[in-house]
């Protein structure tokens, strides 16, 4: 862009002043691009750069919504990150549940029959059950440690597999690469949910994955300050996806972007903290009396332990524990009971969201969410933890757990 000339008028002076900066300044970060509009030195250049965005081509762009400096660095890095050694594109949306709805309207159809694991965070299923029904797919939900046997499930009409492994509040580690070969062979997409290992700890394409969601809100950014959401797409799914993600309107400012990209250059560090933090919270609950069992996928009680070790490279500081039933002479005891466990802290707070610095503590209520597999456990409690000391996090549990014996037994 050619520097224009001054001008005295001041409407237009302050329209232009300081716009075009003509030295070069290597810093370590980008800047942060804010953009609606997108400049161009001729019609022609406009013109074949409308009919680049079209074809979905890397970096190009006539407009805010179809990729900025900075969000085209970030879906780079995304596809760089999470695509490792694959040949994959990535797509930014405003939260990890756009990226799900989005990834899902861009491959079905009327008549389409989807598999979705019964793990699956539970928006996933209000999705499915509510706009894909109306839209007429069809949705079953299916046993998360299936592994091979999802083949009896695929129905002519089945047209994709949805996996999250682990799955939201309960934590099966799914066989996903028995999955995704054996819809591979019966020509039905696969796509995860990654969210809970992140690119960090997972590598969902070496497993076979088509497509890899991941909500960026969490790790990625890592201060629980935003909110945006990635599908990352093998090549040939690109175009579809890159359709509905023009169709729908589907962006991110140039800020967001900038404070992902930001995250991730910590991401591998914190998150070997947030495992560290969670395994000695996850140890330390084992032991308690009142905890019917840990449900942490890198503890040797896991029942899918051994596909955990097998296919990831570690955990996340998400998991939940179950409280032993027995303790509970009523509905209302237990409600009171868990009230006291939650609430009496002074780290943990009280939060549906997870993935940042901070530790959250949240009931989990998922009778709704379950169906093929309905969970038979007691009361389920998930944590996220966070950077901060375990052993403060630890003795905020154990002042819950008092305060939860006073509420049983007061
Ligand atoms: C597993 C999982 N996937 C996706 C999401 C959605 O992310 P967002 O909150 O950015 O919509 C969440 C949010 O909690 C989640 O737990």
């Amino acid at each position: 862009m050619s520097r224009r000339a001054p001008t005295s008028a001041p409407g237009t002076r302050f329209a232009e002043a300081g716009r075009f900066l003509d030295v070069p300044v290597g810093t370590a970060n980008l800047p942060v691009h804010r953009a609606s509009t997108v400049l161009f030195d001729t019609l022609a250049q406009a013109e074949t750069a409308g009919e680049a965005v079209g074809r979905g081509e890397r970096h190009a762009t006539t407009y805010g919504t179809a990729g900025t400096p900075t969000t085209m660095a970030l879906m780079d890095a995304l596809a760089e990150v999470e695509g490792d050694g694959h040949e994959v594109r990535a797509a930014l949306m405003p939260s990890g549940l756009a990226a799900i709805t989005t990834v899902l309207l861009a491959v079905l159809e009327p008549g389409d029959h989807v598999l979705v694991t019964d793990s699956a965070y539970g928006p996933t299923r209000v999705f499915c059950d509510g706009m894909l029904a109306r839209l007429g797919v069809t949705t079953s939900y299916y046993d998360p440690t299936v592994g091979a046997g999802i083949d009896a499930l695929i129905r002519p009409e089945t047209k994709l597999v949805w996996l999250e492994s682990p799955g939201s509040y309960t934590f099966e580690v799914q066989d996903v690469p028995a999955i995704c070969a054996v819809a591979r062979e019966r020509g039905v997409l696969t796509m995860i949910d990654n969210t809970w290992a992140s690119p960090v700890f997972a590598r969902p394409f070496d497993w076979g994955v088509d497509v890899s969601v991941l909500a960026l809100t969490k790790y990625w950014s890592g201060h629980s300050d935003l909110l945006m959401g990635a599908a990352v797409a093998r090549e040939p799914l690109w175009p579809r996806l890159w359709s509905a993600v023009r169709q729908l309107g589907q962006c991110v400012s140039g800020d967001d972007a900038w404070l992902v990209l930001r995250g991730l250059r910590t991401a591998e560090v914190r998150m070997q903290r947030h495992q560290e933090n969670a395994l000695a919270v996850a140890h330390w609950l084992q032991r308690r009396a009142e905890v019917e069992s840990v449900l942490h996928p890198a503890l040797f009680s896991h029942p899918q332990h051994a596909l955990w070790r097998r296919d990831f490279s570690g955990a996340s500081g998400l998991f939940s524990f179950s409280l032993e039933p027995s303790m509970f002479a009523s509905d209302a005891r237990r409600r009171a009971a868990i009230a006291a466990l939650c609430e009496h802290r002074r780290h943990f707070g009280i939060g549906y969201s997870w993935g940042g610095f901070e530790s959250l503590i949240m009931p989990a209520r998922i009778e709704q969410l379950r169906s093929a597999r309905p969970w038979a456990g007691g009361p389920l409690v998930r944590l996220h933890v966070g950077l901060e000391h375990p052993d403060d996090l630890i003795a905020d549990l154990q002042a819950g757990f008092e305060a939860m014996q006073h509420a049983l037994t007061g």
